[in-house]
């Protein structure tokens, strides 16, 4: 059968692996584009590797279990869906402030790529 062209542009879906620019976007379109106060875009400029490693106010945005990646347990996932405690006394608002609440299924894809081991 004869793939019709409108198939190329599609979004990334699960047949296609999502990556770490991927991310970049998702997180870049929470906030228009534009240069916020507090923590900054902390994502714009980061490396994959420098990521995975960030504190945002002493939080670490990815959960780390021995090495391993676990996107559900991720403060950056969690903080998009509702108001979280990170560090342990600190409570911080759903992100992104001022913005409206990322769509469900962004941050699912988000929780994937971090279970997935955060592909660069
Ligand atoms: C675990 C990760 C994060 C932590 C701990 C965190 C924490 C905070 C805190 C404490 C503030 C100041 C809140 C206030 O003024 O009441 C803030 C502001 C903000 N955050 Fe986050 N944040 C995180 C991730 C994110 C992400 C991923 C985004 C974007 C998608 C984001 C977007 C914003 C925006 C737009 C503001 C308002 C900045 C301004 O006042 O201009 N944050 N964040």
């Amino acid at each position: 059968m004869l793939r019709d062209s409108t198939y190329d542009e599609q979004p990334n879906t699960s047949l296609e692996q999502i990556r770490y620019p991927d991310i970049q976007k998702i997180l870049d379109d929470a906030v228009e584009g534009q240069d916020i106060g507090a923590h900054g875009a902390f994502w714009r400029q980061l490396t994959r590797d420098q990521f995975v490693v960030k504190k945002v106010f002493g939080c670490s945005i990815i959960f780390n279990e021995n090495g391993k990646f676990n996107g559900p347990r991720s403060p950056l996932v969690q903080i998009l869906k509702a108001p979280i405690e990170c560090p342990v006394g600190r409570e911080r608002p759903q992100m992104p402030v001022g913005f409206p609440p990322v769509a469900p299924e962004k941050v699912q894809t988000i929780s994937d790529w971090i279970d997935a081991q955060c592909p660069a």
